[in-house]
């Protein structure tokens, strides 16, 4: 990885990432062998991805997959803890162990939802696993029965974690520094962490 700009600085690198994911694997992999079926890991778009492609082969147990999309209203601009399901699971969840996988968990509205929500559905058990706990963000308390990183309140990037789309595949996770400027500039840390791809 180049050196990535001012405006971002590395706070999780490449290797503590995986060092985090594969303790967190071996957990959920203690706590969920001997089940009846696998149990059912669910990504919760998009920022999970990378997360849960990396957790479940972290895992030494089978388990099944499947994604939840939601997103915010955001009509008062503020997080209101309203959101609605726009993509929703295949699976029929009733009777299954099933385990919420999120990149982040920040105020915790999200997760909050998304327990109640699920939780309505019938699943023989629910529990959630986060790569990034944001504790000092939090407005709801909620259960986080797995989590790799506690982060302090910093806005953060990479590893899934978007800013307007962009910095998901940075294979490690970077502090923004400058919230202010890469607002100014989305492209900011694009310059230096990626060659170019346009004159
Ligand atoms: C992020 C993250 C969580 C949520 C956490 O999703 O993936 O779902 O925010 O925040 P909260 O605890 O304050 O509710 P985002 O809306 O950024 O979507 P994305 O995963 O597609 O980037």
């Amino acid at each position: 990885m180049t050196s990535p700009d001012h405006a971002g600085e590395p706070l999780i690198a490449r290797r503590e990432l995986a060092c985090g994911i594969d303790r967190v694997g071996m957990q959920m992999s203690n706590d969920l062998a001997s089940l009846p079926r696998p149990p059912l890991l669910v990504g919760v778009l998009k920022g999970s991805t990378l997360f849960l492609a990396d957790l479940m082969r972290s895992m030494q147990i089978e388990v099944e997959i499947d994604f939840i999309s939601i997103s915010a209203y955001s009509s008062t601009g503020s997080s209101s803890g309203v959101v609605r399901i726009v993509k929703d699971l295949e699976v029929d969840i009733a009777g299954r162990d099933v385990v919420i996988v999120e990149d982040i968990v920040d105020t915790g509205l999200t997760l909050n939802y998304l327990r109640r929500s699920l939780g309505e559905r019938g699943p023989r058990s629910l529990r959630a696993a986060t790569l990034l706990d944001k504790v000092a963000r939090r407005i709801v308390p909620v259960e986080v029965e797995y989590s790799a990183f506690e982060v302090p309140d910093v806005f953060v990037v990479g590893y899934g974690l978007d800013f307007q789309g962009l910095y998901r595949n940075v294979p490690e996770i970077l502090a923004v520094k400058d919230i202010a400027k890469l607002a100014n500039d989305p492209m900011l840390l694009v310059r230096s962490l990626f060659v170019e791809t346009s004159a």
